[in-house]
């Protein structure tokens, strides 16, 4: 997986801001892949990309639910979370693959099944300083590219 780019988001407003960049650029079939530990902001990133698409739907974390359907005026969001999954057979078995062609999938502890999708977009979520609501988000590409602004290694 190749590095694409760093973004520092000073706050809620700038991980609003990634979540419409990527709104703009992805399409039906997409998958991205959130990481980053408890609390970080893997869902409020789900949220904000849902409503991005301009959904009112509630996005709530599917870490109990395990998968989530969010309708949007453009496609589905597919809202899975692997944080209690076994692995990837557990994960396929949820069968968001069925409908997944058209849709833009976002799971949740997604490196945990990266395994099942050759071709992903990897958001990597840090928190910044202690405190404050700045977070770090490394964005990567597996196996096919997209067309983000800021390119930092193709
Ligand atoms: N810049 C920011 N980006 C995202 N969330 C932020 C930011 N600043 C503060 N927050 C807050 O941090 C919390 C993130 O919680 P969230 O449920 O999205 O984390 P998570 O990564 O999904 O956790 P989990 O691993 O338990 O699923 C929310 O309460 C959100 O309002
Ligand atoms: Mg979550």
């Amino acid at each position: 997986m190749s590095a694409v780019d760093v973004r520092e988001l000073a706050d809620i407003a700038a991980l609003e801001g990634l979540a419409a960049d990527l709104g703009d650029i992805l399409g039906a079939g997409d998958v991205v892949l959130l990481e980053g530990p408890i609390g970080v902001g893997k869902t409020r990133f789900v949220s904000a990309f849902v409503a991005a698409l301009g959904s009112t739907d509630q996005v709530t974390s599917p870490t109990y639910t395990l998968m989530h359907v969010y309708e949007t005026p453009r496609l589905l969001v597919l809202h899975l979370d692997a944080y209690r999954l076994s692995g990837v057979e557990e994960y396929l078995d949820l069968g968001a693959g069925d409908f997944a062609h058209d849709a833009i999938t976002m799971v949740e502890w997604g490196d945990r099944v990266a395994g099942a999708h050759p071709e992903h977009l990897g958001l990597v979520l840090e928190f910044g300083q202690s405190g404050d609501n700045s977070r770090r988000c490394t964005i990567r590409r597996r196996g096919r590219s997209w067309p983000l602004p800021g390119v930092l290694a193709p």
